[in-house]
């Protein structure tokens, strides 16, 4: 695997691939790979000739107290596991390759409506920041194909919306929810939890699975759903953040007739904040 630090070369790496006819995938990350991120590597190879990953903790998408500085940082062990998945280029840029101190007030890309509800009403900014950094990667890699885990649901229609608005040239393709035998969804910030925290985390999955049972089962009043996992998640040890039956086309909350269903729902516990959810067609 190549590893690259600066755009010029990575387009200069890619320009030959392209010369040769090949198809490129593209996996951005954070870094700190588990599983979930190796899977995507997988569903990469499943599209494209050639697949290069990103390890970048972007300043952009963490807001003021956040854990920027805290994230886990563990980039040979990040090298090893995608040598070992046959990644072909893995691009790490610095901060100041990015972000050059000439562009502090430069250009952002803002997916409205999407960006401030869930998620991006508890972290103002965070959807700004991905939608930025987003943009920039692809247009720096210039991929035929992007893949990303529907874990982070809210995210992956933000960039699918923005993928579609500025019309970029390349597929967004959406990989299943890596899990652990508990159902916690894999994550770089299950290594903020204790031992016995991780064993409370699985709750969040399990609210979110009896929700769909009940919703399965004819219960579509989604309102009472919603307040008897959130009183599950504080038994459980958590404080919920939001737990809701979302449309999964805009993530506005579902009506009785909707049938495609997300529901998404974060939580703190100890010094993390998970994120998970569950879509489903509903029956
Ligand atoms: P990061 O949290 O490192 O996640 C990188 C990719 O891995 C995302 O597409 C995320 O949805 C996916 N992922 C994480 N855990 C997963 C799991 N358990 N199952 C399946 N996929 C999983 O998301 C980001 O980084 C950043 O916001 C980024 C898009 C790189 C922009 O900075």
């Amino acid at each position: 695997m190549q590893v690259i630090n600066q755009i010029d070369a990575l387009r200069q790496a890619l320009w030959q691939h392209r010369l040769n006819g090949a198809s490129i995938a593209f996996v951005p990350t954070m870094g700190n790979l588990h599983e979930g991120h190796l899977q995507l590597i997988d569903r990469a190879h499943e599209a494209a000739d050639i697949v290069v990953a990103s390890i970048f903790v972007n300043p952009l998408q963490f807001g003021p107290g956040e854990d920027f500085n805290g994230y886990p940082r563990t980039f040979e062990n990040d090298q090893a596991k995608l040598t070992e998945r046959g990644c072909h280029i893995l691009f790490a840029p610095t901060v100041d390759e990015m972000y050059p101190e000439t562009q502090i007030s430069a250009t952002v890309v803002k997916v409205p409506h999407l960006s401030s509800i869930h998620c991006g009403a508890s972290r103002p900014g965070h959807f700004t920041g991905v939608a930025t950094v987003v943009a920039k990667l692809f247009g720096i890699v210039q991929p035929d194909y992007a893949v990303f885990g529907l874990k982070d649901f809210q995210q992956f229609l933000v960039i699918k919306q923005l993928t579609e608005d500025l019309c970029l040239p390349l597929e967004i393709i959406g990989a299943p929810i890596a899990r652990a035998e508990s159902g916690l969804a894999l994550s770089s910030r299950n290594g903020y939890l204790s031992v016995e925290e991780l064993e409370q985390a699985a709750a969040l999955y399990r609210c979110l699975a009896n929700t769909r049972t009940s919703i399965d089962a004819g219960n579509l009043n989604f309102n009472e759903l919603e307040v008897a996992a959130k009183a599950d998640l504080e038994t459980a040890g958590f404080t919920p953040d939001y737990f809701t039956v979302c449309r999964q086309q805009d993530l506005l909350p579902a009506s009785a007739e909707d049938k495609e269903l997300v529901i998404i729902a974060a939580a703190y516990l100890g010094q993390a904040r998970l994120i998970d959810n569950l879509h489903f067609q509903r029956l």
